[in-house]
């Protein structure tokens, strides 16, 4: 059974999609079958960031609704296996359907990772439903924290238990100057553990253009190594 783990925030534009599919690419790099599943529904762009193949027509709605098979939606990228979400948000689905759908790849990968869009509704709320884990990924700053730790709670109120912080964006030189919070102000104010934190790396910033193909050696993408190996339990040091 795959272990799912939904990457979700309170504000939005704080690098949900770039850091679950940098940790999806990573799993895989160590060998590790991954799908990524974009739950932002009408607005989707993981096919961008992972340059998923052109070929693929169908979303994880058209699974639902029994216009394609499983295997047939699945995309392929750079990296994990991908479902893309559906183009409009004019049909609602219910929980229970969408945890069929991702019920029928359980055995087929190790992990499923959920791309969630800000906030908590809609597309948060389906793919909570489907998590076992959760992780709030927050800039480091007072907005994102509190808004952060609001998510957090509301995973915890969906029974998620294992819920961890990706404090995304660091940059050193800024916050020794007072103008961001530093690592353990964030834990403070997110109450939550910390399970990795990315630098701000121009390189990934160029991601939502050209696809994360670019990130052959960066900071962020080795930041993407340590987080998805402390997934897998692996002792690794902390890198600020
Ligand atoms: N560590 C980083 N360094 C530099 N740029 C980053 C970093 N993380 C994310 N970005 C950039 O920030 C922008 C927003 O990232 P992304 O789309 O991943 O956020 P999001 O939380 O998924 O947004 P939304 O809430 O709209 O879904 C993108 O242009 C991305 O390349
Ligand atoms: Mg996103």
């Amino acid at each position: 059974m795959a272990r799912k783990i939904i990457f979700a925030s309170g504000k939005g534009g704080v690098g949900k999609s770039s850091l679950t599919a940098g940790v999806a690419i990573a799993l895989c790099e160590i060998g590790f079958k991954t799908l990524v599943v974009d739950f932002d529904i009408g607005m989707g762009c993981l096919d961008l960031i992972l340059a998923a193949d052109d070929t693929g027509i169908f979303n994880w709605g058209d699974v639902i609704n029994g216009i394609c098979e499983p295997e047939t939606a699945l995309r392929t990228t750079i990296g994990p296996k991908l479902l893309v979400a559906p183009t409009s948000d004019d049909v609602a689905f219910t929980a229970d359907a969408v945890k069929k759908m991702i019920a029928s790849y359980d055995r087929d990968f190790d992990y499923i990772l959920f791309d969630a869009p800000a906030g908590v509704s809609g597309g948060f709320l389906l793919a909570a439903e489907c998590a076992d884990e959760g992780i709030i990924v927050s800039t480091p700053d007072d907005v994102c924290v509190r808004v952060g730790q609001y998510a957090g709670d509301k995973l915890y109120s969906l029974g998620i238990e294992n819920v961890r912080l990706i404090i995304n964006r660091f940059n050193k030189k800024l916050t020794t100057h007072g103008h961001y919070l530093n690592v353990d102000e964030v834990i403070d104010a997110t109450v939550l553990q910390l399970i990795g934190v990315v630098p701000e790396d121009r390189k990934l910033s160029y991601c939502s253009v050209t696809g994360m193909q670019i990130l052959l050696k960066s900071p962020a993408k080795s930041a993407f190594y340590r987080i998805a190996k402390r997934i897998e339990g692996i002792n690794v040091n902390l890198v600020i």
